[in-house]
């Protein structure tokens, strides 16, 4: 049976380190989540991302637009933030409605508040084989579940599924420069399950069902980073955990694997902009 990588427990060590050493500050860290429309879902994370913020004593606020908001007052919101000296960090949830560009919007945010890592510069870094001010959350987070397990990423073949700017395209660099041979699979991708057969690492970011046990490798390490509910309305992931966890060495569970690392790596990030802006 594979090993679980726990989320929660190494998000729980995080968090507690970082109250320690936001105890410490004379002045506290501030991120403001800004959330355009009612997306249940997304007031769930936003919410749940200030709430966190507080308990480790980050100064957190939310605004939280209508749907038919302007594209012109979300920009003006960023602009001001950008000003504002006792903001240190700035997040815009993401999907934004139709009608608000997202290009336009994440350009518009400092890359010096960018807590998400999604500004042109700091992509541009990352992909650069440079380092951003800060790395995605996601991506942070599960390189930070790998290295708390010990497992090794170099010469390493990583397969990943999903080209999200989210979680794929990022993750898939930073595995790169972790000396991983990294391969892409999207939905255009032809003969899917023989390349995820010859993974050492899958990494499966896609919101649908879509890992089975039988097109695994043996012993092979599973990090599962969708997440959705089920007709039933029982949250999964993408990968069938009952078939998988007998053939992997290693798995991220849904709920309680790399949900939990993304929120600690916000905080993370938080807090190295905080101390990056003194
Ligand atoms: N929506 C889903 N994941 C994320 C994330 O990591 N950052 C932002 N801004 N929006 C998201």
């Amino acid at each position: 049976m594979a090993i679980i990588l726990d989320g929660k427990k190494l998000r729980d060590k995080i968090l507690e380190d970082l109250k320690q050493k936001v105890e410490k500050f004379q002045v506290k860290p501030s991120l403001v989540v800004i959330l355009v429309g009612e997306d249940p879902a997304s007031q769930i994370y936003v919410n749940n991302k200030k709430k966190i913020a507080q308990q480790i004593g980050i100064n957190s606020q939310v605004i939280n637009y209508p749907e038919n908001t302007t594209e012109e007052t979300v920009l003006n919101k960023i602009k001001e933030l950008n000003e504002n000296k006792n903001v240190t960090a700035i997040l815009v949830q993401l999907p934004l409605p139709n009608h608000i560009s997202k290009e336009k919007v994440i350009n518009t945010i400092s890359p010096q508040k960018d807590v998400d890592g999604f500004t042109p510069y700091n992509f541009g870094k990352l992909f650069s084989g440079e380092k951003p001010i800060v790395y995605p959350c996601t991506p942070k987070g599960i390189l930070l579940l790998l290295d708390e397990y010990g497992i090794e990423l170099e010469g390493k073949h990583a397969v990943v599924v999903g080209r999200s700017n989210i979680v794929g395209r990022p993750v898939a660099q930073m595995l790169l420069d972790r000396n991983a041979t990294v391969t892409m699979c999207h939905s255009y991708t032809k003969n899917l399950e023989q390349i995820i057969k010859t993974a050492d690492v899958v990494v499966s970011a896609v919101g649908k069902n879509i890992i089975k046990g039988e097109m695994l490798k043996s012993d092979c390490v599973v990090i599962d980073v969708g997440i959705f509910k089920d007709s039933n309305g029982k949250t999964r992931g993408d990968v069938d955990f009952e078939s998988s966890s007998k053939i992997a060495s290693y798995i991220s569970p849904v709920p309680g694997g790399i949900g939990p690392m993304t929120i600690a790596s916000l905080m993370l990030n938080t807090v190295e902009l905080f101390e990056k802006s003194l």
